[in-house]
């Protein structure tokens, strides 16, 4: 099956999961904001985003690529601090189409924060969120950054294209 990867990035780790899986299953990532790509043009469809203040980066691409999308199977990966759980589920839930979130497969990364890369805003913001977050564990995370990048972790999500990409192997076999 001929499918692909578009991915939004802010910080680069949500990009490097994308490398990391286009590498692991002979896929082309395409960034989103830089690239002009086609998801019509493909069966199936892995999307990356990292989680940014409690939502993905991508809505509005989605919002604009949806009827395609729809017509498609996806799989999600989100990359972002908190682990996979009902936190980050309502996060995801909260920022995609329920009529998406509800037919995609989806896979929970861990990425990375490094204070000093971030901007000022950002910067700023984390700062406050990690004095303020009842979660503790979160609250240091905010406060002094994490790296969680796994590059093992990918391996869900690539068995899952391998099986998408065998279907349709032998879908077209079928057809001859
Ligand atoms: C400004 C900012 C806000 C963030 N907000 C969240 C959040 O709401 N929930 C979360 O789990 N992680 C949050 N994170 C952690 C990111 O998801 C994590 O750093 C991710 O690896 C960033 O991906 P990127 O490098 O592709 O931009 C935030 C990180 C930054 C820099």
């Amino acid at each position: 099956m001929n499918g692909a990867i578009f991915y939004a990035s802010k910080y680069g780790s949500t990009r490097e999961y994308a490398q990391w899986i286009a590498e692991a299953t002979g896929l082309s990532a395409y960034d989103v904001d830089a690239s002009s790509a086609d998801p019509s043009e493909f069966d199936f469809l892995v999307l990356g985003s990292p989680v940014i203040y409690y939502r993905v980066i991508f809505s509005e691409w989605v919002q604009h690529h949806l009827d395609v999308l729809m017509t498609k199977s996806i799989v999600l990966f989100t990359v972002s601090g908190a682990p996979a759980g009902a936190k980050l589920d309502g996060w995801i839930a909260d920022s995609l189409p329920a009529a998406l979130t509800s037919k995609m497969h989806h896979f929970a990364l861990r990425g990375r924060q490094i204070r000093k890369d971030l901007t000022w805003y950002d910067w700023t913001m984390l700062t406050v969120a990690g004095l303020t977050n009842p979660d503790r564990q979160a609250a240091r995370e905010e406060r002094q950054g994490f790296d969680y990048m796994d590059r093992n972790s990918i391996q869900p999500v690539v068995d899952l294209i391998k099986d998408l990409q065998a279907a349709d192997a032998q879908g077209q076999q079928d057809h001859l």
